[in-house]
């Protein structure tokens, strides 16, 4: 299978680099790679949104907060970049043709930020598109898609199949800003939906077994 794998910022970088995970995740990509075609993408998380935030207070435009973020996610790519040993890039992808010549390489493509204007989501989401992936695996601070915010409603409940037409209705309305944190990025969900690429969302617990979540095992959402 070829698959794109959206790692959160938030989860690499929670308050300080986790190390292990970044190890631990690689080593799995790596040994995985002798059946399946992986693309990376690493979002910036919580590091991106505090330069967000501040450059915000200072009275920059989106469009530079954009670029900062961009430049966040891109670190945190370079992290998994080092850890991926012979199968590791020699930079960060900024684009997507870039990404797929380096997988016919035969290293595994690792990306941050590409374009201001939209997040990681949107990024992994075209990228599948582009290199005609077979599985979009998303991992999150939030364990799968809730039919509500479950950091805000604690009544919320989390979906285990979902259509890309029902995760649509869910992130429609989510505000177009820097930084913006939701369960998806609408663009993201616009593109899954036009491309129908089956897409599984799961939380930090689940990135120990990527074997299980591509052979159906995992406690996420998916979405068809
Ligand atoms: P992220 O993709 O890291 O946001 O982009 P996120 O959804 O918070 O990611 P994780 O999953 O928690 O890591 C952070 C910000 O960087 C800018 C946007 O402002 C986005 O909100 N960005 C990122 C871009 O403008 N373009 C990109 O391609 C990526």
């Amino acid at each position: 299978m070829r698959i794109v794998l959206k790692i959160g910022g938030s989860l690499v970088f929670p308050d300080k680099i986790d190390v292990e995970l970044v190890k631990n995740v690689s080593k799995q990509i790596v040994s995985l790679s002798s059946n399946h075609e992986f693309l990376v993408v690493v979002g910036g998380g919580t590091i991106a949104r505090e330069y967000i935030r501040a450059l915000k207070d200072i009275g920059k435009d989106d469009t530079f907060l954009d670029f900062v973020g961009m430049e966040v996610a891109k670190l945190n790519a370079s992290l998994f970049m080092g850890a991926l040993g012979k199968k590791a890039p020699v930079e960060v992808s900024n684009d997507f043709k870039h990404a797929l010549s380096t997988l016919y390489l035969g290293k595994i493509p690792v990306l941050g930020g590409t374009h201001p204007g939209h997040t990681t989501d949107a990024v992994s989401s075209m990228l599948a598109e582009f290199v005609g992936a077979d599985l979009f695996l998303r991992f999150t601070n939030v364990d799968g898609v809730y039919d509500k915010d479950p950091r805000k409603f604690s009544d919320a409940k989390k979906l285990g199949k979902i259509s890309h037409e029902t995760l649509l209705e869910i992130v429609e309305g989510t505000k177009a800003e820097a930084g913006v944190n939701a369960v998806i990025d609408p663009l993201a969900a616009k593109i899954l939906k036009r491309s129908k690429i089956k897409t599984i969302v799961c939380g930090k617990e689940e990135l120990k077994n990527i074997k299980a979540i591509i052979e159906g095992k995992h406690k996420g959402t998916e979405i068809f």
